[in-house]
């Protein structure tokens, strides 16, 4: 019997994500070869240093600084673009389709932002990109909502997906710490990104965001329309507030989808006690999606890290691989649908959405300054749900924590205007919405 060709691979990127896919490739290279019907060889490699140490054996690979020696290489079936950034990636990811070679990728920026002219590409060339990584680390959520999901109506997800910011906020919330000083463990525990401040201010959570709602609502990608707030401001006195009215804190990603149109906005969320995602904690990852048909579904797991990215960027591999010579073709492309039939649905503005709120307000302890606030927010036709007034210390501000019923944002940003303005009221109002999520 002739021996099977193998499916050939380069990989650019030999860091934490590259380093570990080779690695569990090759320590699972025979179930590997039985699943996909043939060996996978990686043939060459890239990286800037060719003198770290790595993850993976590196004695049988091509070792190279040029990136583009792996593209412009004609035995090279697939490419695996896993450096990151979206300078470099971007024209690698080009060249390699120009190529008619598939890629798999981890880059959520690179997808988020540039994901709609990359996938017409793709499609046109008849190649495929592939990006389970980028999202969720080694949650297969994008598998689940554009393949098994694939007979829903999507009426939203919610997700915790940054490790960091989880792993920031369980430590604030879990043991009183401050921000700061949780923030600089997570950087040497090497948890954050390059620039942290993507973490914190919810940028890298709101590419994945991008991603998802693309593939969960059929619409390009809107990487530009995410409304994000970050986690930088929150307190442990807010962590401690939330935790006495039956709530913990988390920085969540929420996409929904009714007539009035599409919501994408990131931002520190109220979730009760009770709630799955609420006990998501440390730098784990979780996804709630809710389809008409299956109703909530979740699926939690790590975000990040050697192992679980490298294994989704082994099943987007895998895929690929058996789809390689397979005339027939069954890949589906990159967001589902192809990229030129999608229409972008009205997008709304964080004005437009609906919640319940967590007001904290810095006020002089005195005589009538919770009646003002109750009644500007009545004048906006908000109600109080319940109140917080404990300290009392005359002369001195004393925190004064409301929760309201559900109202729409553009009400309740008008009365935090008011309010911020009083004499009596000191600074900015701390508001943080609350999730209506199941
Ligand atoms: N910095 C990211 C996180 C890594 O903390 O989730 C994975 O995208």
């Amino acid at each position: 019997m002739s021996e099977l060709k193998p499916v050939k691979i380069g990989v650019i990127g030999l860091g934490t994500v590259g380093g570990g896919a080779i690695h569990t490739l090759q320590t699972n290279a025979d179930i590997i070869q039985s699943r996909v019907g043939r060996p996978i060889t990686v043939v060459g490699a890239s990286a800037r240093d060719l003198n770290k140490p790595r993850l993976c054996d590196t004695s049988n690979i091509r070792l190279t600084t040029d990136p583009f020696d792996l593209i412009n290489d004609p035995e090279i079936d697939i490419i695996l673009e896993l450096i990151g950034g979206t300078t470099l990636a971007k024209e690698l990811v080009l060249a390699a389709i120009g190529e008619g070679k598939h890629v798999v990728t981890a880059n959520k920026a690179l997808i988020a932002e540039h994901g709609n002219e990359i996938f017409k590409k793709a499609d046109e060339a008849k190649v495929t990109v592939a990006f389970e990584a980028a999202v969720a680390g080694g949650i297969p959520i994008i598998k689940a909502i554009k393949d098994s999901l694939a007979g829903n109506k999507i009426e939203y997800l919610a997700g915790i997906i940054n490790g960091t910011g989880n792993f920031i906020l369980s430590e604030m919330f879990g043991k009183g710490r401050e921000f700061s000083d949780v923030l600089a463990e997570a950087q040497e525990l090497g948890y954050a990104e390059a620039d942290p401040t993507f973490d914190i201010e919810g940028t890298d959570a709101a590419h994945k965001l991008a991603i998802l709602a693309s593939i969960a609502f059929d619409m390009p990608l809107a990487f530009d329309h995410v409304y994000t707030e970050g986690i930088s401001k929150l307190t442990p006195q807010d962590m401690q507030y939330a935790d006495e009215l039956g709530y913990y804190i988390k920085h969540l990603a929420i996409a929904r989808e009714d007539e009035s149109g599409v919501e994408l906005r990131v931002h520190p969320c109220l979730v009760k006690h009770d709630q799955l995602l609420g006990n998501i904690n440390g730098v784990m990852n979780a996804v709630l999606v809710k389809g008409d048909a299956v109703g909530p579904t979740l699926y939690s797991g790590a975000g990040a890290g050697a192992g679980p990215t490298g294994s989704a960027v082994l099943g987007d591999l895998i895929d690929v691989a058996r789809n390689l010579h397979d005339e027939h073709n069954h890949a589906l492309p990159g967001l589902g649908c192809k990229v030129a039939e999608l229409e972008q649905p009205k997008l709304k503005s964080v004005g437009d959405i609906t919640s319940a709120y967590y007001l904290r307000i810095m006020v002089s302890d005195r005589t009538g300054v919770l009646a003002a606030i109750a009644n500007e927010l009545a004048t906006n036709q908000i109600s109080i749900e319940s109140v917080i007034q404990r300290e009392h210390a005359d002369d001195e501000l004393v925190p004064l924590v409301l929760v309201t019923h559900e109202t729409t944002e553009k009400l309740m940003q008008k009365a935090v205007d008011v309010i911020k303005s009083m004499p009596a009221v000191n600074g900015d109002v701390m508001l943080i919405r609350i999730a209506d999520v199941e």
